[in-house]
Parts: structure tokens; sequence; C-alpha cells
């Protein structure tokens, strides 16, 4: 495998757009393909097999670029489909669950964690079970936010709408005395001063997508797979961006969340994989 081939990276739409952000941060050298399933999000209110069905086919397109290393960057893909796709395939596949979790159970001093996600991701009982299996009892909330990725889409970032609904949607979190607090979903990174002044300064929130490239990083070093120094890519050589439509609207989204303007974003028929 060629060290210096790119990293696959997969969301349902925009929002794993955070951890790539989080990659090009610090894995700097590192080359992405990422694909965005706009056809088809949400992916948070899909059942297991669809999603599973979903990521076989981009992990299908994705081996087309020749990626070294594959990063499922949606939690409801991460939570229903890595286990069932890591059969599959013969380079290194991650999620987010495994990083966040892990952060989680360090930050924890009370043994009370919150988790937040789509619906799927909730109901999948992932985090949880990841959780439980790294520090055996340990207290899980999970509450599905399914208002918050339109909110983000929308661009209500900071407003008192969705000052609202975190503060309906976090009380019953609150109630049961979190100090840990997992924005287990792709887009909740993007409202992460809401979450904080909702929940206070006692409660340490994890970012998933910060913890993830972290983890990346680590692996990457260890199996000697890490991009070489200096090899002065433009940026179009070194971030390709695919979706399964609404390309351009894609490309101002991520114009407007990466460190620099994304020039293209091609659109694939992801049906055919
Ligand atoms: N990317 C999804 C996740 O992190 C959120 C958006 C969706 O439901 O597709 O779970």
């Amino acid at each position: 495998m060629d060290k210096n081939a790119p990293i696959g990276v997969f969301d349902s739409g925009v929002g794993g757009l955070t951890v790539a952000r989080e990659i090009m941060r610090q894995l700097p050298e590192e080359r992405i393909v990422y694909f965005g399933d706009t056809a088809r999000l949400p992916y948070g209110s899909k059942s297991r097999r669809t999603v599973i069905r979903f990521s076989e086919q981009i992990i299908r397109f994705l081996r087309t670029k020749d990626v070294k290393a594959i990063v499922i960057a949606c939690n409801t893909a991460s939570s229903f489909a890595l286990e069932e796709v890591r059969k599959e395939v013969d380079i290194p596949i991650i999620g987010v669950i495994n990083a966040g979790a892990r952060a989680a159970v360090g930050a924890t001093k009370n043994g009370k964690i919150g988790i937040i996600g789509t619906e799927g991701t909730i109901a999948s009982g992932t985090y949880a079970d990841t959780i439980r299996n790294m520090k055996p009892g340990v207290e899980v909330f999970g509450k599905a936010c399914p208002l918050f990725v339109p909110l983000v889409e929308e661009g209500l970032l900071h407003d008192t709408v969705t000052d609202e609904i975190a503060s309906r949607y976090l009380s019953v979190l609150k109630e049961k005395y979190i100090d840990t607090l997992v924005l287990g979903c792709t887009h909740y990174p993007l409202l992460r001063s809401t979450l904080a002044r909702t929940m206070g300064a006692d409660v340490a929130l994890v970012n998933p997508a910060y913890e993830t490239a972290v983890q990346l990083k680590t692996l990457l070093r260890s199996m000697e797979m890490n991009c070489d120094a200096g090899q002065n890519l433009s940026q179009g050589e070194k971030y390709q961006f695919f979706v399964s439509d609404m390309a351009e609207k894609f490309r101002a989204f991520a114009t407007s969340i990466l460190p620099e303007e994304v020039k293209e974003t091609i659109q694939i028929n992801i049906e055919e994989y």
C-alpha cells in the first residue's frame, strides 16, 4: 500500500467535514478523498440495514480512489455499519465512536456520561456499549436530538431558537447530573458554544471528530503509513470532494467551515457502486 495514498472519509453529507477539518489540522500532510451522501441523507432516521448498504457502496467507491485507510465520519454509520463493513475490507477502517467513547471515559469523574446524537445512533446503543466495555459501572444516558442537524444546516448556530431547543433536549441529561457529554453527531461540534452554555461549566464536552483525528494519527504512525512531508500538492490535488447530489450547495458549505476555499465538488452516482 502506498503511504502517500489518500485517506477516504465519508458521511451522509456535510457534517463529516467537522472530522475532515480535524484531520486537516492534525495531519496536514495527508491527502483526503471525501464523500458526502447528499442524495440519501439523513442517515440518522434510517434503518441499520439501509445504512449498512449505503456504507458498503461508499466504501466500494472510495476503494476506486486507492485510499490507504477509511474514516467513517458519520456517527450513525459508525454505530450501525463499522463492525459489519470491517469484515469486508483489508485496509484500516475506523469510525468515530471508539475515540469519542475513550475520551469520555477519560474525562468523567463522577461516572455519569451523556450521549447526544441522531435517533439511529442513540437507538443503536453503540456508544453506551463501547463505554461500558471500556469502564464497567459507568452510567450512560442517551438523548436523541434530531432538530440539531437542520438547525446547523440552516446556519442557526447562534440563535435563540437553537438555545431554546438545546435547553429542552438537554434538561433530561442535566437531571442525571452527568459531568461529561459526548457530541455524538457530526454537526454538534458546530453548536459547541450553545451546548457548553446550556450544560454549564462543570460538564466536559467531548468532540469525537477531534478524538478520531488523534486516533487516526496514532494508527498511521504505528503502521508507518503516514504521508511523506513536503509534497507541495495544490489544494485540489490534496483534498477531493465527491457527493451524490447538490454539489454546489455542498461546496459553499464546505468553504464556510474548512480553512481554505473548496474550489470543486464532483457529483457521482453512488448507486452504481
Ligand atoms: N452525519 C450524521 C451523524 O453523525 C448526522 C446527519 C444524518 O442524520 O445523516 O450521525
